[in-house]
């Protein structure tokens, strides 16, 4: 399959790249790069990607992919308190559906 997988860069998503991509999948990473310059380990998996944040997604970003693996999130409590709003909007609208990346899937015709 062609796996659009968001959050690639993060603590699940790095490992959840190479393991698709070791079943036979064709994986392309979603995310801000939110961490970038952070890293203290190996280097990041080689893996193709788009760098663009969840709630500006459109229809076309989504074409020809046959699943998404949805990581793309703010996800610890600190982090979240920075900006209660933005967390929300990042975590929940945009995974409810309300917001781009999934209402266009619903939407095809
Ligand atoms: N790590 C855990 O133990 C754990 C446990 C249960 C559930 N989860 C869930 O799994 C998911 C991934 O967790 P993680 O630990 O890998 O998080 P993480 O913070 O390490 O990675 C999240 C990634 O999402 C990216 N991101 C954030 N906002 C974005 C946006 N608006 N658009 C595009 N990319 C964006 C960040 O740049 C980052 O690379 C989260 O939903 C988290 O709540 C994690």
């Amino acid at each position: 399959m062609r796996i659009l997988l968001t959050g690639h860069k993060g603590y699940i998503g790095a490992v959840a790249g190479p393991l698709l991509r070791s079943s036979g999948h064709e994986v392309i990473g979603l995310d801000t790069d939110l961490f970038a310059g952070c890293e203290f380990g190996d280097a990041a998996p080689d893996i193709p990607e788009v760098r663009k944040d969840i709630r500006d997604l459109t229809k076309a970003d989504l074409e020809g992919f046959d699943a998404v693996v949805h990581l793309a999130a703010l996800s610890n409590d600190p982090l979240g308190n920075l900006d209660a709003d933005l967390t929300y909007d990042i975590n929940h609208t945009v995974r409810r559906g309300r917001r781009s990346m999934t209402r266009p899937l619903r939407s095809t015709r």
